[in-house]
C-alpha cells in the first residue's frame, strides 16, 4: 500500500469475553452419595430439550478400573443429572492423539447422541485422552461443553488445567488443536491410585518446572516431600498436587495471556527438548519423564552459561533423583534434539523463546541456544547417570 494512502472506512471495536475456569478436588465422585457432579453439571428447565452427556474414557484407566463404566452409568442415572447417552472407550496415552479415527469416532458420537452445546462431553482420563477428546468436543458445533476427569497426576497438576486441546501430526506433537475453557475439572484423588508406578512419579516433574519458574517456596515444599511421593504418599503429594493446579489456574486467569497470542510461553520450561524426546523415543518416554529431563538440559545449560549456580544446579537433579525421575537420556546425544529448537519456534510463532533460569524460583528468557552449551549440558547430565 503507498504511504500516502488512507483506508477509506475502518470499524473497530474491542471486546473480551468472560471465562471462568473451575477446578474440583474430591475423592470417589462417582459415589451416588458424593453431591460434587450435582454442582458441575446443569439439567436445562422441563420445557427445553433434554441436555445429553456422552461419555469419553480412557482404555488405560477401564483396564485398571473394569468397574468405571458401571460407576458412570449409575452415577448419571440420578434425575437431576444430564442423560447419559453412551459411554465411550478411547485408547489411551499418546495413540489417541496420533490416530486421527478416533477422533472421528469421538465426532461420530457427539453427532450420533445429538450432543448440541447445551449437552456436554464428560471425559475421563490421562492428559492424552483430554487432549484428543477435548479437541474433537471443541470443534463439533464449534465447541460444545466439556467437563474433565482428570486420572493422572499429570493431568491433575498440568494438562487437564491448560485452556488447550491437542493431537499430534505429521510426527509433530499437539501440531493440531484449539484453545478451549471448559466448564469444570474435576481432579479425583481415588483414581491415581490405580495408575502404576512410574505413571505416578512422572506428574511431579511438571511441579518441579513450575517451582522452578515461580517459587523458591514451593520447590522447597517438593523437596521435603520428594521421598515420600516417590512411595506414593498421598497425604504427602496431595498438597503439591493442588497448589500446583492453583499456580497453572491462575497462570492462565492471571498470566495476562491465557491463548498464548504473545511469543514467550514461560511454562513450556524444558519443553523444548522434552516434546522432541518423546517422539524421538517413539513416545517410550512419556511426556512427564521427557520433561523431567528437559528441565535438567535447561537447568544444566542455564548453569553453564552463568544464570544459575552450580548449587542450585544440583539442588534440581537430587529432586528429581528423589521424586524417582531420569535426569538423562541416550536420545540427548542424537543430533535430531536441536531440531526440537526450530520446532519449538514454528509451534510459537515468532522469534525463538526459551526459558531458562536465574534462580529457583525465578525464570529468564533468552532468543537463542548456543549448541556449543547444550551439548556440553549433555555431556554435564550424561556424566551423572555414567
Ligand atoms: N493441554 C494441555 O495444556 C497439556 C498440558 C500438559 C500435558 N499435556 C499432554 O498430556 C499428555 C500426557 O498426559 P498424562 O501424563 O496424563 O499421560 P497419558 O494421558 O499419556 O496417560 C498415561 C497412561 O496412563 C493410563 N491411565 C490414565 N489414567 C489412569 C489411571 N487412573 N490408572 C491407570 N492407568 C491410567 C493411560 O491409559 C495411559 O496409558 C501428553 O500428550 C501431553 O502433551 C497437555
Ligand atoms: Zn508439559
Amino acid at each position: 500500500m503507498s504511504p500516502t494512502h488512507t483506508i477509506a472506512h475502518e470499524i473497530r471495536n474491542d471486546f473480551g469475553v468472560p471465562f471462568t475456569h473451575r477446578l474440583l478436588f474430591d475423592r470417589d465422585v462417582l459415589n451416588p452419595e458424593n453431591p460434587l457432579l450435582d454442582a458441575v453439571f446443569e439439567r436445562e428447565d422441563d420445557d427445553a430439550p433434554q441436555s445429553g452427556v456422552i461419555a469419553v474414557v480412557d482404555q488405560g484407566l477401564a483396564d485398571a478400573r473394569p468397574e468405571i463404566k458401571d460407576a458412570i452409568t449409575t452415577r448419571f442415572a440420578a434425575s437431576n443429572l444430564p442423560e447419559l447417552r453412551e459411554v465411550l472407550l478411547v485408547p489411551g496415552g499418546e495413540t489417541c492423539k496420533n490416530d486421527p479415527a478416533i477422533i472421528d469416532r469421538i465426532l461420530a458420537a457427539i453427532e450420533k447422541h445429538r450432543i448440541d452445546r447445551r449437552s456436554y462431553v464428560a471425559i475421563f482420563g490421562g492428559g492424552a485422552v483430554l487432549d484428543a477428546a477435548g479437541f474433537a468436543a471443541s470443534t463439533a458445533h464449534r465447541g460444545v461443553r466439556v467437563v474433565r476427569f482428570a486420572s493422572t497426576v499429570l493431568a491433575q497438576l498440568d494438562a487437564a488445567i491448560g485452556v488447550k486441546t491437542g493431537v499430534n501430526r505429521f510426527e509433530k506433537k499437539n501440531f493440531v488443536g484449539t484453545f478451549d475453557v471448559p466448564t469444570a475439572v474435576v481432579c479425583d484423588e481415588a483414581m491415581l491410585e490405580s495408575l502404576d508406578v512410574r505413571r505416578w512419579r512422572e506428574g511431579f516433574s511438571e511441579a518441579v518446572k513450575i517451582a522452578c519458574l515461580q517459587d523458591a517456596a514451593f520447590f522447597e515444599s517438593i523437596s521435603d516431600a520428594a521421598d515420600r511421593i516417590r512411595e506414593r504418599d498421598l497425604d504427602a503429594a496431595r498438597p503439591i498436587i493442588r497448589r500446583c493446579a492453583k499456580m497453572h489456574l491462575e497462570h492462565i486467569a492471571s498470566g495476562g495471556d491465557p491463548f498464548e497470542r504473545l511469543e514467550a510461553r514461560p511454562l513450556d520450561f524444558g519443553h523444548w527438548s522434552a516434546h522432541r524426546l518423546e517422539s524421538m523415543s517413539g513416545f517410550n518416554l512419556s511426556h512427564g519423564e521427557a520433561v523431567a529431563i528437559g528441565i535438567c538440559l535447561d537447568s544444566a545449560y542455564s548453569n553453564l552459561v552463568g544464570r544459575l549456580s552450580k548449587a542450585e544446579f544440583d539442588r534440581i537433579i537430587d529432586v528429581m533423583l528423589r521424586l524417582g525421575l531420569p535426569v538423562s537420556h541416550p536420545l540427548l546425544g542424537d543430533d535430531r534434539l536441536v531440531a526440537g529448537l526450530e520446532e519449538f519456534r514454528e509451534h510459537l510463532g515468532g522469534r525463538l523463546t526459551i526459558t531458562l533460569l536465574d534462580k529457583i524460583g525465578l525464570g529468564a528468557e533468552v532468543h537463542k541456544m548456543e549448541l556449543d552449551r547444550v551439548r556440553e549440558s549433555i555431556a554435564v547430565l550424561h556424566s551423572i547417570v555414567d
